[in-house]
């Protein structure tokens, strides 16, 4: 959304809206619409066609935007955001997240005369608005909100405008992100938003099934954020001095117009209405803060551009050696072989004091937990489980005060694993969190953590994200453990070995015109194939295996080099492709002796090995990748870069979009 004051022409605002929206293609790409002062449009498929409206409305314009992963509804154009409330588009909302109980308002809704053109859970919302509205046409547009809010269970990051508030928006958030960018030229002249609560009253939360239609404005509450009323006057109107505001659910949108942002909690509902911002709230939460900090962002507009390569996932790849290195810079001191981790440091004694370490992740981000759980193990001494986060909220299993918690992701705004983080923090326990988005809701709500320090990632298939978050799981345990003895020389040992990652995958990144030419040779056409490994390697199967699947559309299965025997080996003949990841470490005979299982079954595995290996039989090989030899916990880190590379150039063979790939977003911000 962009509100502005400013002297801007409506071409204008729709083309920041139009760049804003390409920026965040990466959290859904399936079609995209817009809406601006009193009309609005759609576009499907395209960001960059969508349609320039010309109208004059008075000096300040209000737009908004949306790019879609479809949830409810196929991809078509009445599914399209912003959707209407009616056919004169009174009011219109765009919407991240999921309505949980949409179908009963759909039927309270249908009751009251309402039909419905699409089939997502975004248009009983504009259509709640609208009921609202005629019950109370004088009611203003965050008393609406409120009103509506008290109705919809589930997720939810959302804005709305409307041609009966000309010129307004409101904005609110509930388990999904939304920031505020303020752009003045008035100097904001403190760092925070106080907010203030009027009248704190508990709202009746009651969907319609239980209350029909007797929920009125008069009697809801009015806990009120007004920044108009605060001491510290932070954003105010001064219309010599234009102000323009950019809501959206990612920074990378905002960035390049200013770095000025305010992150919304959830339940706020934030009224932009003449140049003014208010934060209300929509329901009283227990322990809420009282501020909204104006933060200022770091992040550089350069580092979320392409450079030079034709796709992100491409560019990310390459950038690895860097963003490695990023993550150990300043916590790490190799001369003298110890780790700093700030973020934790204040944590440490009751991490160490814990019963029981978890790590609860999705998708790649969980296979880093799994990369690192043997090492976290055998430094600490105390069991760590790894869980899905999906697989662990369908269990909700107990969870103790002396247990500690950690939340990895690369988005730091995964439905699911936000809603573990919930989970656990209510259960008491102490959780941390391993992010790559600064800021981002996981960095905010756990109690303590370590930013990956990666750079912003807009491949959808994750690449350097999974390699830092690695690292930053080996740092964790290395921190943890720093006081005992009996470990110091292995822990020297890997320190060690983490100083020479960042060259050793240089030295693999070399390879990647080979690498494309056997991925050409023995995988592209396939429609199966298996990535085996064991050990530290299983984690580095299944991440390979990941990234072929959804970039390449074909399958893939990372397999466990010891479950072979167990029924996997009955696919095996000459015919099906494998990866086998076998370089020197402590599980070396047994992968030798999985690929003469495989060889024997005139199986021609690609294999990954050390450089020089004079172990392994090369005869039946179809081809040999050699990388650099590291110590047995980090030669993940290494193994990992072939089969991406892999993963892009399948995918570029098979003609698709490796930063688009069909069906998936980056940020899945809906359970
Ligand atoms: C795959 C991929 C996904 C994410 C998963 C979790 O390449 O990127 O599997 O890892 O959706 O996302 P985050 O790490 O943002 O929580």
């Amino acid at each position: 959304t962009v509100a502005s004051t400013e002297q801007k022409t409506r071409d204008q605002v729709v083309e920041t809206l139009v760049e804003g929206l390409s920026k965040l293609e990466y959290r859904g790409y399936d079609s995209t619409g817009i809406g601006i002062d009193c009309e609005h449009e759609f576009d499907d498929k395209s960001p960059v066609k969508a349609i320039q409206l010309i109208r004059q409305v008075g000096k300040n314009h209000v737009g908004i935007a949306h790019t879609r992963w479809a949830t409810h509804g196929g991809v078509t154009q009445s599914n399209c955001h912003p959707q209407p409330s009616d056919p004169k588009n009174e009011f219109i909302v765009v919407h991240n997240g999921i309505i949980t109980n949409y179908r009963e308002l759909k039927t309270f809704l249908r009751t009251k005369g309402y039909t419905f053109n699409s089939d997502t859970d975004t248009e009983i919302i504009a259509k709640l608005f609208k009921y609202y509205y005629e019950r109370d046409t004088d009611v203003e547009l965050y008393q609406l909100a409120k009103e509506v809010l008290y109705q919809l269970q589930g997720s939810y990051g959302l804005m709305v405008k409307s041609v009966c508030y000309p010129n307004e928006v409101v904005a609110t958030r509930k388990g999904s992100p939304l920031l505020i960018g303020v752009k003045s030229e008035q100097r904001l002249k403190v760092g925070f938003v106080d907010v203030e609560f009027i009248n704190e009253q508990e709202p009746d939360l009651q969907n319609f099934e239980a209350v029909p239609s007797s929920s009125n404005l008069a009697s809801s509450s009015r806990v009120k954020f007004d920044l108009r009323k605060s001491e510290s006057r932070t954003i105010l109107p001064d219309f010599n001095k234009p102000i323009e505001f950019f809501i959206s659910s990612d920074a990378s949108s905002v960035v390049e117009h200013t770095k000025k942002v305010l992150f919304l909690e959830d339940d706020d509902i934030a009224h932009i209405d003449a140049g003014e911002l208010h934060i209300h709230r929509a329901r009283k939460s227990a322990g809420m803060s009282t501020t909204r900090p104006v933060q200022t962002l770091e992040m550089q507009l350069a580092e979320i551009m392409r450079g030079g390569y034709d796709h992100f996932m491409m560019k990310e790849i390459f950038e690895q050696p860097d963003s490695t290195y990023n993550t150990m810079r300043g916590r790490i001191d190799f001369k003298n072989k110890t780790v700093k981790l700030g973020g934790i440091r204040d944590y440490l004694t009751s991490i160490r004091r814990s019963r029981r370490l978890k790590m609860i992740a999705c998708g790649t981000s969980y296979h880093s937990c799994l990369a690192a759980r043997s090492l976290f193990e055998e430094l600490t001494g105390v069991p760590v489980s790894v869980d899905l986060a999906s697989d662990f909220l369908d269990r909700s299993p107990p969870i103790f005060r002396d247990d500690t918690i950690i939340f990895v992701s690369q988005s730091g705004e995964t439905a699911d694993s936000m809603q573990c983080l919930k989970y656990c923090r209510a259960a008491g326990a102490l959780t941390v969190g391993v992010v790559n988005s600064v800021g981002s809701s996981i960095s905010r709500d756990t109690d303590c953590g370590v930013h990956i320090n990666a750079g912003p990632e807009i491949g959808v298939a994750s690449t350097k994200a999974y390699t830092s978050q690695y690292i930053a799981l080996v740092m964790i345990p290395l921190q943890i453990s720093n006081h005992v003895v009996t470990t110091a020389d292995r822990q020297r040992e890997i320190i060690q070995g983490l100083s020479e990652i960042p060259k050793m995958i240089e030295k693999v990144l070399k390879q990647c015109e080979y690498i494309k030419d056997i991925s050409e040779k023995y995988l592209h056409g396939r429609d199966s194939m298996l990535i085996v490994g064991r050990g530290y390697q299983f984690a580095s199967a299944l991440e390979g295996a990941l990234k072929i699947k959804e970039i390449s559309y074909i399958h893939a299965g990372g397999i466990q080099a010891g479950e072979l025997k167990h029924g996997v080996l009955a696919l095996v003949d000459e015919n099906l492709p494998i990866v086998a990841f076998a370089t020197q470490g402590s599980f070396s005979p047994k992968v030798n002796s999985a690929l003469q299982q495989i060889t024997a079954r005139e199986g021609h595995p690609i294999i990954i090995c050390t450089e020089g290996d004079k172990i392994i039989d090369r005869s039946s090989a179809s081809a040999m990748i050699e990388v650099p030899q590291t110590i047995d916990c980090l030669h993940g880190l290494i193994n990992i870069v072939p089969l991406q590379m892999m993963g892009y150039y399948l995918s570029i063979s098979a003609g698709n979009n490796p930063d688009r790939p069909r069906n998936l977003a980056k940020s899945v911000t809906v359970e």
